[in-house]
């Protein structure tokens, strides 16, 4: 077999001359970023790579330019290959080591002058790739100096050798397909090529090869202890390790000299206060800096501590990603995502799946997060064939394994913000996961091992689940249940270890739904320490029709054989970066700043994991009927140390002349911080605190209706079809409507029912989620939501108003509801009273009960007084407020990847829609107020369309005033809508008034 294959199936973790895994550290020794133009050629397999592309003299003007670091299939190239996107399975036959011969092949070539001086005498150079997909065979000069593996990960190769003063080349071969494949198959696009830098370092002689500086900071006393480690030469000493900012300095010796530093008080480092001191390590020969943060991470029983706290974990996962440059790592772009996260509350991040690039942990040290660091390990496509020739239990990795994880922890192990290392993600158990955790408790001993798949906890120490029920979540704290596995009695075992869920509440398409229900666990069950969020960003690449239309491409949109379509785009925030309405509800229900408001009282209680609210300034503003009538700033002691509480009294709100009074309490940033200007929102409250009873009685009918020519009917300003009952005009603006409606365009958690439902549970017979039955959409669609036909059962012209009675029942369907509208004219206001009673027989949950308006096209601005300023759902309503909002009717829907249900907002009181002019009011009935959406396109049209360039023209703005809607759920993965929040089939009331603005 040809040299190339045997490197394509090889199970070896990299050959050459492999430099030792060490620190990622700032030096002042030279080095040579090679990012840049390189010469590309592309070959869709590689018996089909240029021959001798590495030789010196090799011709390559007949290459093409790329510039590093990049994907090559992202440089719209369409002869360079193409994305692919699957989550679990594998995109190739499963035949450990073997890929396939359809192999695309990268060859980089770079010519480049090595300054003078730049190797040190008596010192070497090192090549180092920060990440390369997957396989890379590097040579210098024409001459062969390794085999880099490991795509995620960084390797140095010692090039001293090979390096020649002057003019150099370098030659990388990089194939898309390797044996390392079957560990990287993560849950994201395939996308190869040299996507971090390539570098050339300059080693002086007797340099500081590697430093660990454990900081421990000890809680009791509040003092620092700095614990060197330091890689060197006997010759690289004496050296110095210095803390400027603490005036503390020490000169060693001699390797055998270094011990440990007491560095006296020091501030510690946590996410909500994180503490850094520059570091300078120096000898004669070099200087390496590092930033410490002074922190102790331990386990005490199931408690995970830090400085001996408890940690509170509200956090997501968080994969690199860019709509444009896929993996290619953007310090800006990272920091912006890192300062929207402190913006909405999220204190940690899950490096999903495998390490970042180093710089994001340098940021996540500096803004505060609490870091599970991952290695690069993902192996799910085995559990097809019940996980049998896994790689984590098969000794022909073991070296691999064992290489990766000593890889990622060396590059990571300085940072503050990591706490935890993870072994990688759903990979399957055995000895070589096993190996792999002993080695990192060898290597540190303070920090936790993670890894989920060892949900018997056999080699780590955190229990950790992913989405989990809450049932499941009580159960495995009281160390009670019965384990999915059937392993009686595991959970027994478990419950005296710390919890928590590496991920929860599937953030695809609209949802999820259910937060506050986790926030609750999280604060009462006490082994778990809360949860990451599936995902941060959605991964949809930016890509156009051939008809000019930019879109955001998920699986399936570069004609893969296999993939797993938008399964890729469930983040928090869109693929560039727009935040969905879950982020805001996320910020409000993790906000570790509780407020409780009454109206002349507020609990404040401070959740933080340090530090008290000096930071924070606390508004009171008061509203009637949503509109403002004052705003002020409580005087409030600070609330500290964290986990104190405080109560304030609050000053008398006014008593409206009319209407609802609302107090909204703020708790904002007094001064500007590294992550938010001042006044930002950490968290806030509101009550009704007053409602004048309205005087209007239940006046008799002014206007009696009239019928008209042509079959019309006229009740005031409003027409209606004499045939139908269906309002026509209004106030000669074209209307029609209302139809009963309980249909919604599914959400991909509508869609989605891998998962166990709650619906149709016996409540005795489970405690938690059933067995997975249909998904809400397709039960929905077997009960013909979507398909129901309209009887007029009656239209009656009274002489108090026009009463009109309608059928609504699907094709080979005994089930209907009845929908009784009675329209009249009261003081000059159309008033409709509107009523569905469903017959008997509805099983299941039904998306929305709501009457359905078409409005002309083309509608602008809109304001309504109701909740906002997002859309609110029954389980995802904690960061909607009470209060008067505008915004374009195009704006109130959002552009998720995939097109679907979304803008319902509830509580509505007002309306307006100054285009028409129209003005809606809709009131209490039986304490309930119904909810608006106003969208350009159907629930069918949605539902029809696969990406919103699908959409058609609009042909009408469709209104929806809904007096219930079904919850969100987590379903795509993860719990459906729980019981609580469930629509089910009811009957349902409106009472709407349309008057003139
Ligand atoms: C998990 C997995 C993630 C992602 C998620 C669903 O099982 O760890 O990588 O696939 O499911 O989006």
């Amino acid at each position: 077999m040809c040299i190339v294959y045997q490197e394509i199936r090889s199970f070896s973790p990299g050959s050459g001359d492999r430099v030792r895994p060490r620190g990622h550290i700032a030096t002042d020794a030279a080095s040579m970023d090679l990012s840049g133009t390189w010469r590309f050629r592309y070959s869709a397999r590689p018996d089909l790579a240029p021959e001798g592309a590495s030789d010196v003299d090799h011709d390559d003007a007949d290459w093409d330019d790329i510039v590093l670091p990049c994907h090559w299939v992202l440089q719209g190239r369409d002869d360079w290959g193409r994305p692919a996107y699957t989550n679990v399975q594998y995109p190739f036959p499963v035949e450990v080591p073997d890929v396939p011969d359809e192999n695309p092949t990268g060859d980089h070539r770079l010519t480049f002058e090595l300054p003078e001086g730049f190797v040190p005498d008596g010192g070497r150079v090192f090549l180092r790739f920060g990440g390369v997909e997957s396989l890379c065979i590097a040579s210098l000069n024409g001459i062969r100096v390794g085999v880099v593996r490991g795509s995620r990960l960084a390797q140095e190769l010692d090039v001293t050798a090979q390096l020649q003063p002057g003019t150099n080349v370098m030659h990388l071969r990089v194939h898309q397909w390797s044996a390392h494949s079957y560990l990287e198959d993560q849950d994201q696009w395939w996308l190869p090529g040299v996507f971090r830098e390539v570098e050339l370092l300059a080693r002086p002689a007797a340099g500081i090869d590697d430093v660990w500086l454990r900081a421990d900071f000890d809680p009791e006393t509040g003092e620092g202890l700095l614990i060197p480690e330091l890689v060197a030469d006997a010759a690289a000493f004496p050296i110095t390790v210095a803390l400027p900012g603490l005036g503390v300095a020490a000169t060693y010796a001699s390797p055998e000299e270094v011990e440990a530093l007491p560095v006296g008080e020091v501030d510690p480092w946590s996410a909500d206060r994180p503490t850094l001191y520059e570091a300078e390590v120096t000898n004669a020969a070099e200087t390496r800096t590092l930033r410490v943060g002074f922190r102790r991470v331990e386990i005490v029983g199931h408690e995970w501590l830090v400085n001996g706290t408890k940690l509170r974990i509200r956090g997501v996962n968080r994969h690199e990603f860019d709509p444009d440059h896929g993996r290619v790592f953007d310090r800006e772009k990272a920091r912006e995502g890192l300062l929207l996260m402190k913006q909405h509350n999220i204190n940690a991040v899950r490096t999903a799946h495998y390490p970042p690039h180093p710089e994001f942990l340098e940021l996540t040290d500096e803004l505060g997060f609490w870091v599970i660091d991952e290695c690069d390990l993902e192996t799910h496509g085995f559990v097809f064939d019940d996980w049998q020739s896994n790689p984590t239990d098969d000794v022909r990795w073991r070296d691999a394994l064992l290489d990766r994880v000593e890889r990622f922890f060396e590059r990571d192990k300085n940072h503050a913000s990591v706490i935890c290392w993870s072994l990688g993600n759903e990979a399957g158990t055995g000895s070589n996961s096993a190996a792999m955790a002993a080695w990192l408790n060898r290597r540190d001993p303070e920090r936790p091992v993670h890894y989920e798949p060892d949900h018997d906890g056999t080699h780590t120490d955190l229990v950790s689940r992913m989405y989990a029920t809450v049932e499941e979540m009580a159960d495995m704290s009281q160390g009670t249940g019965a384990p999915e596995e059937g392993a009686p009695g595991r959970n027994a075992v478990l419950a005296g270890r710390p919890m928590i869920l590496c991920e929860y509440a599937h953030a695809m398409g609209n949802g999820a739904g259910g937060l506050s229900v986790y926030e609750e666990a999280f604060d009462t069950l006490p082994q778990w320490h809360g949860g990451f969020v599936w995902e941060w960003r959605d991964h949809g690449l930016r890509h156009t029709t051939s008809g000019g239309q930019e879109f955001n491409a998920y699986g399936g949109d570069f004609g893969e054989q296999v993939h797993d379509g938008s399964f890729v785009c469930d983040g928090m925030v869109l693929s560039d970066g727009t935040p969905t309405p879950m982020l805001a509800e996320f910020a409000a229900v993790a906000s570790p700043i509780k407020l409780d408001v009454w109206e002349n009282a507020m609990l404040v209680e401070n959740r933080r994991h340090d530090g008290d609210t000096t930071d924070l300034r606390f508004v009171v503003v008061d509203e009637h009927d949503g509109r403002v009538v004052s705003e002020v700033e409580v005087d409030l002691l600070p609330v500290g140390p964290a986990g104190d509480s405080g109560i304030v009294e609050l000053p008398d709100a006014a008593q409206p002349e009319a209407g609802q009074a609302w107090r909204t309490v703020r708790a904002e940033l007094a001064r500007d911080t590294a992550w938010a200007k001042r006044g930002h929102v950490v968290a806030f409250a509101q009550v009704q605190t007053h409602t004048v009873v309205e005087s209007r009685t239940a006046k008799p009918a002014g206007e009696a209706p009239a019928i008209g020519g042509s079959g019309r009917i006229t009740l005031g300003p409003a027409v209606f079809d004499a045939r139908t009952g269906d309002l026509t005009s209004l106030r000669e603006v074209a209307l029609e409507g209302p139809r009963l409606d309980l249909w919604r365009a599914p959400t991909e958690n509508d869609v989605l029912g891998d998962f166990p439902s709650y619906v149709d549970v016996e409540p005795a017979a489970s405690r938690g989620a059933g067995a997975p039955g249909p998904s809400s959409a397709d039960q929905w669609r077997e009960a013909g939501l979507d398909r129901l036909q309209r009887r007029v059962l009656a239209v009656d012209v009274r002489q108090d108003g026009v009463r009109v009675l309608h059928r609504f029942a699907p094709a080979a369907s005994q089930q209907s509801v009845l929908l009784e509208l009675f329209w009249q004219m009261r003081d000059g206001e159309l008033v409709l009273s509107a009523d569905a009673q469903p017959s008997r027989g509805w099983k299941g949950t039904w998306p929305r009960i709501g009457l359905h308006f078409l409005l002309p096209t083309g509608l602008g601005h809109v304001e309504w007084f109701g909740t906002g300023p997002n859309e609110s759902y029954p389980d995802s309503k904690q960061a909607a407020v009470v209060g008067r909002f505008g915004g374009d009717v195009e704006d109130l829907v959002v552009n998720y990847a995939v097109p679907q249900e979304s803008g319902h907002r509830g509580g509505l009181r007002e309306l307006s829609l100054p285009d028409l002019p129209l003005l809606l009011r809709a009131d209490e009935v039986n304490g309930e107020r119904p909810g608006f959406q106003l969208r350009a396109h159907s629930a069918h049209e949605v539902a029809a369309a696969a990406h919103p360039h699908e959409l058609p023209t609009s042909t009408a703005t469709h209104l929806l005033i809904d007096a219930a809607v079904h919850g969100l759920g987590s379903r795509s993965c993860g719990p459906d809508v729980r019981p609580e929040y469930q629509l089910r089939p009811r009957a349902a009331q409106w009472s709407l008034r349309f008057t003139a603005e």
